[in-house]
């Protein structure tokens, strides 16, 4: 049988009738958009996550987006990021007029290399914008010194880290905003697209909310020119029944993650290395391995998905090129050409990490 990146079939087969229940009631009631679910939500996700504000919004790239403006980053600002993640952390700063900043990663979480920032932090510089990449938190403690020390805005991209905490505290109530992603493929996944901001600050959740409705704060009357970013009642129904169990989820993609590590014993793999204050929760499980193209076509045709997260880092791709040409970043461009994501989720069972396990070892 084939194995997927991510099994949706067999978790929905678990919550069906409870998401069922809930979607004819949302339809019964016709209130499709900000209604009693996504208030629910918010406070749900406010209550696990620890933070004083969740606000649910149409995407994760629009989580960051509203995030950033409301943060007050605007033409001419600079944003200092990680090359190494999907494309949306840096359309989000540039969708304002600022510039994205890349600094290399740490070699061993490929989140952003902590160590290098200050040497890119200049008079321009408003924000930090790290990524806990692949469920893996970014080192906190020092981008929380880096944040004081230089006065800059915290805004932290936890599309990927939804339930991963640090030092005890969740991803996303660090800094000014925490910013996710409720992708159907993410750890906390709708069944479309959808999004959440954080914030323990009064003011700048009300700021958003505002934004996220066109700019109002009162019907038909708009102080700003704001977005149409909500998120709809059928999203709401179904992160609720899956927030119930998003402990568990976690628990298993680790689980899975530690038999894959023991499985992938082998001289040219490396696996996953868990580094620092936070616990990982496994969006992904990414190793490294030179040989990737042998790999990867052994896996295809053994019916088995991978993939690469990502095979063009930021600084790299056509939309940035031309300013940033002269821009090396050799741990991300190393990275970039050697690792490879395998099946994750929490219904993959030890036989098929065993499968997986074998065709890699094989391959080389
Ligand atoms: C790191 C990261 N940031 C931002 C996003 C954007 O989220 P969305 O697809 O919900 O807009 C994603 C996911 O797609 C992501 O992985």
């Amino acid at each position: 049988m084939n194995i997927p990146m991510v099994d949706l079939k067999t978790q929905l087969a678990d919550i069906r009738e409870e998401i069922e229940e809930g979607l004819r009631a949302v339809l019964d009631s016709t209130q499709f958009i900000l209604g009693p679910n996504v208030q629910a939500l918010e406070k749900e996700t406010a209550a696990y996550l620890g933070v004083n504000h969740a606000i649910g919004v149409a995407s994760g790239t629009d989580a960051l987006h509203l995030a950033l403006r409301a943060a007050g980053i605007g033409p001419g600002d600079e944003v200092i990021t990680t090359p190494f993640t999907f494309i949306a952390t840096a359309e989000a700063i540039s969708y304002l007029g600022a510039t994205p900043v890349f600094v290399d990663i740490d070699a061993d979480t490929f989140n952003i290399d902590v160590d290098k920032i200050e040497a890119s932090i200049t008079p321009k510089t408003k924000a930090l914008l790290p990524v806990h990449l692949f469920g893996q938190p970014a080192d906190m403690k020092s981008i929380l010194a880096l944040c004081r020390q230089h006065k800059l805005k915290l805004i932290e991209d936890c599309a990927q880290s939804f339930g991963a905490d640090y030092d005890g505290r969740q991803t996303g109530g660090f800094g000014e905003f925490g910013c996710f992603s409720f992708f159907p493929s993410k750890n906390l996944g709708g069944y479309g697209d959808g999004g959440l901001i954080t914030s323990n600050d009064d003011e700048l959740a009300a700021a958003v909310r505002v934004l996220r409705n066109h700019g109002s704060r009162e019907r038909y009357c708009h102080s700003v020119i704001g977005y149409n970013s909500r998120l709809d009642e059928l999203q709401a129904v179904i992160l609720r029944v899956k927030l119930k169990h998003i402990e568990r989820y976690n628990q298993l993609r680790r689980e899975n993650a530690h038999y894959y590590s023991k499985r992938l014993r082998h001289p040219q793999i490396r696996t996953p290395l868990e580094k620092g204050a936070g616990k990982h929760v496994y969006h992904q499980y990414t190793i490294l391995v030179s040989d990737r193209e042998r790999v990867q076509k052994a896996l295809q045709e053994a019916g088995i998905a991978s993939a690469v997260y990502y095979p063009i880092p930021l600084h790299r791709q056509e939309v940035y090129r031309g300013s940033l040409n002269h821009v090396t970043l050799p741990v991300t461009e190393d990275a970039a050409q050697k690792v490879l994501s395998l099946p994750i989720y929490p219904e993959l069972t030890r036989e098929q990490i065993e499968r997986i396990s074998a065709v890699v070892l094989q391959a080389l």
